[in-house]
Parts: C-alpha cells; sequence; structure tokens
C-alpha cells in the first residue's frame, strides 16, 4: 500500500528532469513577480531586466538580487505580489535592529510548505505514528507553526508546545513520550540539563530523534547530543524570508549536510563580496530562488549564511554543507575572521566543559579581545584542575587551529544565559 511515508515521485527524478521543472517554475516565478510586485518590477526595470531573458537557469544571474533592505524598505506588504485578501498568514522577523521583515503566504503557499516541512521529517526518520514535541517557538516566528503543519501533515500526532517552561517541558515528554523533538540544537542542550536535573536519566528518554535548526551547530555537536539523548539528530534549515523551516534538510541514512528541497529553492552560491556566481563545491554567500511560491516570490535572495552546494546523496537534488556561520556571526579578532561554531567545535573536545558558551568580544586600546565563556561539565567546577586543563588546551587550540588569541573564563553550571530559541552566541561590547 502506497502511503506519505513513500518518496514522492520528484525525491527520485533525474537530475535532467529536475533541472526541467526549475526552468519552468523559474520562468514562472519571474512572470508573476514583474506582472505583480511593483517593487520587483522596479529593480528588473532598473537592472534593464525582463522576465523573457531567463531562457536557461544560468540566465537567473542576469537578475538582481533582493536583500533584507528591500523587504525593510517596503515594509510591510509592499514586496507581495497578491492581494491582502488572498493572504492566508502572515510571519515576521524579530528584527534586532529596526523595522521587522514581514512574509506572507496564500493558502497554496502554506500547503506548499506544509509538504516541504513533512518531507523534511520524513527524510529524519520519522516513521507512521510517530509524536513529534515541537519546541521551536510558536507566533510570528516560522519555526513552531512551520514545524506543526509540516508533522501534521506528515499524518503524525503534534504536541505544540513551543519554547520556554522547561521544567514543564521535561515533565510532558516524559509523560507523553514522544519520538520526535523539533527544537534548537542550544535549547536541546538546556532540556537535557533540566532532565538530569528532574532526577531523569536524558539518553532514557522516548525521544528516537531530534530535528534541529534555526541556528548553526556543528557536527561536533550532533555528536554530543545524539551521545547524551540516545537519538539520531539531523539538521533542518531554512528562513522566513524564503519560507521558513523546511527549504532543506538532512536524510538520516547520511547526515552529510540538508538536501535543499530544490522543487520548490533554486540555490547559487555567490562570492559576496563581487556577487558573481561560483562554482558548486566552492563556498560563498547561499542565494535562493523561490519556483512556487504566490504571496511573496523571492528572487536571489541574500541569505548571509556561508556554505557550498555538494552532490546528492540520498536524493538527486543537491545538498548544502552544514552552515557554519553566517556573514553577520563572524567576528574579526585582530585581523583573524572567526566564527562562534570553530570555537564550539574546539569547546566539544574537551571532556571537562561543556556545550554552553558565549563569546565576549572587548576591546583594550586599540586592540580586540576575545574572551570565550564556558561552563564546566556538570560536577566539575570552575576550580577543579581538569577545567582548568581544558581551559589552557582550548586557549592553545584556538591559536594553533583558528590562529586567534582568546582567553577562557571558566563559569559554573547555569553561569550563562540558557536560550529558549536562537542561542545569542556573540556579545560585542566594542561597539559601546
Ligand atoms: O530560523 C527558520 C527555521 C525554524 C529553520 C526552525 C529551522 C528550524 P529565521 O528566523 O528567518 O528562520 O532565521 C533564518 O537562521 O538565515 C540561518 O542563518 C539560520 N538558520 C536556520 N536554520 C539553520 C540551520 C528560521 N539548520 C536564519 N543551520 C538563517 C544553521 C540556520 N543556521
Amino acid at each position: 500500500m502506497k502511503t506519505s511515508f513513500d518518496l514522492e515521485p520528484i525525491e527520485k527524478a533525474s537530475v535532467d528532469e529536475l533541472r526541467a521543472l526549475q526552468l519552468q517554475r523559474l520562468k514562472s516565478t519571474l512572470m508573476h513577480a514583474y506582472a505583480n510586485s511593483p517593487v520587483y518590477r522596479a529593480k528588473f526595470d532598473a537592472a534593464g531586466v525582463h522576465p523573457q531573458d531567463c531562457n536557461s537557469l544560468a540566465d537567473l544571474a542576469k537578475f538582481p538580487f533582493t536583500t533584507k533592505a528591500d523587504l525593510r524598505d517596503s515594509y510591510p506588504f509592499g514586496m507581495f505580489a497578491v492581494q491582502r485578501d488572498k493572504l492566508a498568514r502572515i510571519h515576521a522577523s524579530s528584527g534586532t535592529t529596526g523595522k521587522p521583515t514581514v512574509v506572507g503566504y496564500t493558502l497554496n503557499d502554506i500547503d506548499t510548505w506544509s509538504n516541504c516541512v513533512a518531507r523534511s521529517i520524513r527524510a529524519a526518520g520519522a516513521r507512521p505514528a510517530d509524536t513529534v514535541h515541537v519546541s521551536y517557538g510558536y507566533g510570528l516566528f516560522t519555526g513552531g507553526l512551520g514545524a506543526h503543519y509540516g508533522a501534521e501533515k506528515l499524518g503524525l500526532t503534534v504536541v505544540p508546545f513551543g519554547g520556554g517552561q522547561t521544567e514543564r517541558q521535561v515533565q510532558l515528554i516524559n509523560d507523553f513520550t514522544p519520538d520526535i523533538i523539533m527544537v534548537t540544537p542550544s535549547y536541546m542542550l538546556a532540556l537535557a540539563d533540566e532532565f538530569e536535573r528532574q532526577g531523569l536519566s536524558a539518553s532514557d528518554s522516548s525521544l528516537r530523534l531530534g530535528i534541529f535548526g534555526a541556528e548553526p551547530w556543528t557536527n561536533d555537536m550532533r555528536l554530543n547530543i545524539e551521545q547524551r539523548m540516545g537519538m539520531d539528530a539531523v539538521d533542518i534549515y531554512g528562513l522566513s524570508e524564503v519560507m521558513g523551516p523546511g527549504v532543506a534538510s538532512e536524510c538520516v541514512e547520511t547526515k552529510d549536510g540538508p538536501t535543499i528541497w530544490e522543487d520548490h529553492f533554486y540555490p547559487e552560491i555567490i562570492d559576496p563580496e563581487t556577487g558573481e556566481p561560483v562554482a558548486d563545491g566552492e563556498i560563498g554567500e547561499l542565494v535562493f530562488t523561490s519556483l512556487t511560491k504566490e504571496a511573496l516570490p523571492i528572487i536571489r535572495y541574500r541569505t548571509r549564511d556561508l556554505t557550498r552546494l555538494l552532490p546528492g546523496t540520498a536524493r538527486t537534488m543537491r545538498r548544502m554543507e552544514k552552515i557554519t556561520g553566517r556573514s553577520d556571526d563572524m567576528m574579526i579578532v585582530r585581523g583573524v575572521n572567526v566564527f562562534p561554531t570553530q570555537i564550539e567545535e574546539l569547546i566539544l573536545r574537551q571532556a571537562a566543559l561543556s556545550a554552553h558558551y558565549q563569546c565576549v568580544l572587548t576591546k583594550e586600546g586599540p586592540l580586540d579581545n576575545l574572551m570565550v565563556k564556558v561552563e564546566t561539565r556538570v560536577g566539575l567546577g570552575p576550580e577543579s584542575p581538569l577545567a582548568k586543563e581544558a581551559a589552557q588546551a582550548l586557549v592553545h587550540d584556538a591559536k594553533a587551529y583558528i590562529g586567534t588569541s582568546l582567553s577562557v573564563e571558566l563559569c559554573a553550571e547555569g553561569a550563562i544565559e540558557r536560550s529558549q530559541g536562537k542561542a545569542k552566541r556573540v556579545l560585542d561590547l566594542r561597539k559601546n
């Protein structure tokens, strides 16, 4: 019997079939954006391009990029390509500075999105009759509702918990025995700590599978969580401007970077300085063009996420390498580029340290200082000789592997603020 757990035909299509579908969808997306969104029309006109200039996928490079600034400048609904009465839902980013970015969905868009997330959850290793505990925040953030609709679409049972109330979350996980959790990796760590605080064994929980995203996390963090929780940990990627979670997602059988759902999102990697596309396999900034969106078609959106495109393995569609950083998170310390994930990798090699950390940047005269605050492993304490040795090793490894000097402040358990969603890994005090 066919169930929704079978692969969709397009997931098994040849690369040629996929490219043909992409070109057809790209042409109609460009046409739709030009005809129905005055902002896109003005941008295309200013760049001297018309949708009819697109006769191959490579022609996409002739079209102008879209950035967060375009969305902000047309706040709230200026870029939308449908009338407001066609909108089924609106989400918005929190917007740390200035106005939030607002995104909209028609009913068809919600359906496409749900399918992409359902596909992602299936690729992650869900089985019929699984229960999914959703700890991504509900509300304007796309994480909670995106995960929720996808899990429901796949026919699973959803526990829509959302973020926060850590103690209660753990109780309910213990009582409802879900099979899958969808949460940011940093909040998973907070939940794991809470299991232990309640005297429960995290690795004995019912959870078999974690679908983690919304922030960068390393393969070392994957191993750490898998061992601690006794689960498979897979990566789900997405961003609200392009849709939300489920733009790309990892297949559990390979765990080798998210497969991009290329029938809906066309990826490019560009040189962030010149804007020129680079070849598959080369690192640069990830750019997405939506192929099926109605309310807010997105043309060549600059994600600011740095990665590279890799050939398909578990699917014919291409993968992206696990994201190690976004250009916004890059710290420049005395001329050396450092990403928090590089620090995370080194921290997790030290058994005496925990995975709770934060990078603090200060200025000493003209010089940048990077201080890594990191909690010691439960039961050790900052004064323990083992922890001090680990701190020294971290200083040494940072110099040897990243080429940066840093200092380490060992902290007691709980000293670093726990995120209930995305962790704030960098505290930059230099600008004050
Ligand atoms: O974070 C959507 C999402 C929700 C994805 C739940 C996965 C799970 P935004 O708030 O718009 O949307 O933030 C998007 O978060 O550009 C990346 O920098 C980062 N990000 C998202 N997923 C990953 C991931 C959601 N798996 C921004 N790995 C993106 C690394 C990620 N970074």
